[in-house]
Order: structure tokens, then C-alpha cells, then sequence
């Protein structure tokens, strides 16, 4: 998969390919850590199935996720759509940059930008009861942060809602995936991955996945906690 598959967003492609954007006093910042094409692929896919129209994320960086969301639910919406993002760092760390992105790509009346740690944002958004169509972590992932981003995305996210894990082979948050797939199968069932596939991937990458090998996993819920209190508990 080459870049011109981001063309439905040229902001988001200008970026990848260039590795470069602009912060918002209009210094020229390097882009890293931002999500994998395969990755914008997937999400772009499930919008376009699904046809969601509100989004929430958790680690914004450079924007480069968020602007795959935004640009893809515009194209399915009928009645509007809103896109959330959470992260502590986006003035200090990373200048702006992302709020300058989508800015620029005329979104800034679809996205609510929450500048705040995930654990303290994510029970407001609770005690709310704003929910939401697919939420895709990918914010701190260290082990308890990843898993209080679980815990509390599960109770914002919508029944039929999807659940997206970034770096679902990093050994933090490979453990919060093994706990759900372990405990959490009444609430959350995982999608197949042949559904989320790249039909064109290379063969290197087939076998990789073949070895469990993965970037990004995803569940879809189908029960709303809390859990039994006495409900068995499965070692993993
Ligand atoms: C891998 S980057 C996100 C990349 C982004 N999704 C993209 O595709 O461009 C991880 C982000 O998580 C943010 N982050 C770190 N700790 C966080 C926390 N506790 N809560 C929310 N976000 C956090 C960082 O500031 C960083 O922007």
C-alpha cells in the first residue's frame, strides 16, 4: 500500500510523505510516532462500514489518526459527526501541531480536543454519558494506563461499539489484551482480523501476522459491564 491511498485526506498525505507539518506559531516540526498506514487503512475501513459518526481517541500527537477519522466520517455522515481526542502533551509536546492540522482541513467545529491525562479525562466523559461509535487507544502505553484506558473506554463506548488497541505487540499493552481476551469475553468479542486485513500486503507482512505478529487489534462490545462480583477469574 503505497501513499496515494490517503488521498481521500491530501493534509494527512502531505505529512506522511513529507514526515513534516507545521505547529501553530508555524515552525516546521519533524512528525514521528504517528499511526501506521495500515493502521489509518483500518479505521478508515471500519468508518466506512459502520458509518459511526461520533469517535474518540486517546493519544492525539501530531494528528495524524485524527485527521483519518475526521476526514472519512465527513464522507459517511448524514446528521453531522464529532471527533474527540485526549492528550495531556498536544501545547507542551507537540505545539499545537495536530489543533494546526485539523484547523487547516476546516474541522475545528467537529473535534473537541481534551488537554488532560486519560485517567482523569476519561470518568468525566463517564459521568457525562457521552458515547461513543469506535474509540482507538493509543495514548501512554504503559501496562496501568493502557488499562485504565480500557476500563473506562468500555464504559463510553456504545453496544455494537468497536474498541481499538495501537501496539497490541508491545508487552504493556499485549497484557491488557490478554486480560480481555482471557476475562472479558461475555462483554467484548475480538474481530476477526481477516476482516481488518490488507488485501495487498506483502508477504513478509503474512507471515509476521501468521506468528501473531500484529500492529493493531480490535473488539467489538456486545455486553455492558460491570462484571458479576463474584464472577470467575481466568489466569493469563
Ligand atoms: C503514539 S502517539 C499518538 C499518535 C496518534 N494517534 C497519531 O496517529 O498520530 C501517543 C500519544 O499519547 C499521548 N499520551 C501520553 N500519555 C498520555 C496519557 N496519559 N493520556 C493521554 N494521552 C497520552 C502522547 O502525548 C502522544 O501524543
Amino acid at each position: 500500500m503505497d501513499a496515494t491511498y490517503l488521498d481521500f485526506c491530501p493534509k494527512l498525505r502531505k505529512m506522511m510523505e513529507s514526515g513534516k507539518s507545521l505547529d501553530l506559531s508555524g515552525n516546521v516540526v519533524q512528525i514521528g510516532g504517528i499511526s501506521t498506514l495500515n493502521n489509518i487503512r483500518i479505521i478508515r475501513e471500519l468508518i466506512l462500514r459502520g458509518r459511526p459518526s461520533r469517535t474518540l481517541e486517546i493519544g492525539l500527537a501530531f494528528g495524524g489518526s485524527a485527521l483519518a477519522f475526521l476526514a472519512t466520517l465527513k464522507e459517511v455522515s448524514v446528521d453531522g459527526f464529532h471527533h474527540s481526542a485526549i492528550d495531556p502533551f498536544q501545547s507542551k509536546g507537540w505545539g499545537g501541531s495536530a489543533v494546526r492540522a485539523i484547523s487547516d482541513c476546516g474541522f475545528s467545529g467537529n473535534f473537541t480536543l481534551h488537554e488532560d491525562y486519560s485517567s482523569l479525562v476519561l470518568p468525566e466523559i463517564c459521568r457525562s454519558n457521552e458515547q461513543f461509535d469506535i474509540i482507538y487507544i493509543d495514548g501512554s502505553h504503559v501496562f496501568e494506563d493502557a488499562f485504565i484506558d480500557f476500563y473506562y473506554a468500555l464504559r463510553v463506548l456504545r453496544l455494537g461499539g468497536i474498541m481499538l488497541f495501537d501496539d497490541c505487540c508491545d508487552p504493556h499493552v499485549c497484557k491488557v489484551i490478554k486480560f480481555i481476551r482471557t476475562n472479558y469475553g461475555q462483554i467484548l468479542n475480538e474481530i476477526d482480523y481477516r476482516v481488518l486485513e490488507n488485501p495487498h500486503k506483502s508477504l513478509k507482512k503474512r507471515v509476521g501476522n501468521l506468528l501473531g505478529v500484529r500492529q493493531l487489534c480490535g473488539f467489538t462490545k456486545k455486553g455492558e459491564p460491570p462484571r458479576d462480583w463474584n464472577v470467575p477469574f481466568v489466569n493469563f
